[in-house]
C-alpha cells in the first residue's frame, strides 16, 4: 500500500471513530425508545390498534399527543386509577413520555371493529346532536365531527367499543381521583347523563370511524 493510501485509511478510520462516538448516545436513546415501544405494543397492539381481550386494551394509534401525555401523567399522579398503567407510566421519563406519545399519534391502522352494528345509527345521532332532553351535548362539539379530538380532548374514532363502554359507565370511579379538578371533569356530566344503551350506541358508532 502506498503511504498516501494508508494515510487515507487512517483518516477514514478517524472520521468513522468520531462519527461513532457522536452517534452513540443518540443511538442508545433510540434503542431505549424502541424497547419501550415494543413493551407498550405487547398490550396495545403492534400498530397501537388496541386489543380485544378480557381486559380491552385501548387504541393509542392516531391519538392526540397532548391527551396521551396528560393521561400518562394522570396515572402517575393517581388522578386516573389503573394499577397496570400506574406501574408502566411511573417508569417513564418526561422525554420518553413525549417520544412515545408522538410515535403513537403518527400511527393510523384501520379500526379493529367488533361492535354490535345494530345500535350504530342511534349512536350517530347522539354523536352529532347529543340528547337535549337528557342534557347530553353533541360529542362532535368537543371531539370534532370526524371524532379525531384535539389537544387534551381525545380521538374517539376507531377506539375499541368494549373499552369505551367501560370508561363511560365507570367514569367517576376511575377518573378525576386527585385532590383538584382536572380535565376529566369536563366529561363527567356527559358520561353520567347517558343510559347504558345510549353509551353502547355511541361507542359502537365511533368505534367504526376511520
Ligand atoms: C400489561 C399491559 C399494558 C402495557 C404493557 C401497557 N399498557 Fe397502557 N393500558 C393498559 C390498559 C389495560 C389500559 C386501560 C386502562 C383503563 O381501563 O383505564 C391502558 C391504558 C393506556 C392509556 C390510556 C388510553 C386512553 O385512551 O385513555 C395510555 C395513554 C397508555 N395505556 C399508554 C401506554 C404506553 C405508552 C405503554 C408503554 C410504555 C403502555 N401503555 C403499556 C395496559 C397496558
Ligand atoms: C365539553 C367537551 C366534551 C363533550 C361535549 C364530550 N366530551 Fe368526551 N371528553 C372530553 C374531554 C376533555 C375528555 C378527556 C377527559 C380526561 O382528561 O380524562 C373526554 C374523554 C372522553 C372519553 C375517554 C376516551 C379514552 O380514550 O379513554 C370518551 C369515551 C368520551 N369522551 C366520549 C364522549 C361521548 C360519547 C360524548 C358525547 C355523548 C362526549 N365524549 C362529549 C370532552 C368532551
Amino acid at each position: 500500500m502506498s503511504s498516501f493510501g494508508s494515510c487515507l485509511t487512517m483518516i477514514r478510520a478517524a472520521i468513522l471513530a468520531a462519527a461513532l462516538s457522536m452517534s452513540l448516545p443518540v443511538a442508545s436513546r433510540a434503542g431505549e425508545l424502541q424497547a419501550k415501544l415494543d413493551y407498550c405494543k405487547t398490550c396495545h397492539g403492534l400498530s397501537g390498534q388496541g386489543y380485544r381481550g378480557y381486559f380491552p386494551m385501548p387504541r393509542l394509534a392516531g391519538q392526540q399527543q397532548e391527551y396521551l401525555e396528560n393521561q400518562l401523567r394522570a396515572f402517575v399522579e393517581r388522578r386516573r386509577i389503573n394499577p397496570i398503567m400506574a406501574n408502566v407510566a411511573h417508569a417513564l421519563s418526561p422525554s420518553m413520555v413525549s417520544g412515545l406519545s408522538s410515535h403513537f399519534q403518527h400511527l393510523n391502522p384501520k379500526p379493529i371493529g367488533g361492535a354490535p352494528s345494530h345500535s350504530s345509527p342511534a349512536g350517530r345521532q347522539i354523536f352529532n346532536e347529543g340528547l337535549p332532553e337528557a342534557n347530553v351535548p353533541a360529542c362532535s362539539a368537543c371531539h370534532g365531527s370526524d371524532g379525531h379530538g384535539q389537544n387534551e380532548i381525545p380521538r374517539l374514532a376507531g377506539q375499541l367499543y368494549e373499552y369505551m363502554v367501560g370508561q363511560l359507565t365507570g367514569w367517576s370511579k376511575v377518573r378525576g381521583q386527585g385532590t383538584s379538578v382536572d380535565t376529566s371533569a369536563v366529561m363527567a356530566p356527559t358520561a353520567h347523563n347517558m343510559s347504558r344503551s345510549q353509551i353502547e350506541a355511541v361507542a359502537a358508532y365511533v368505534s367504526t370511524l376511520p
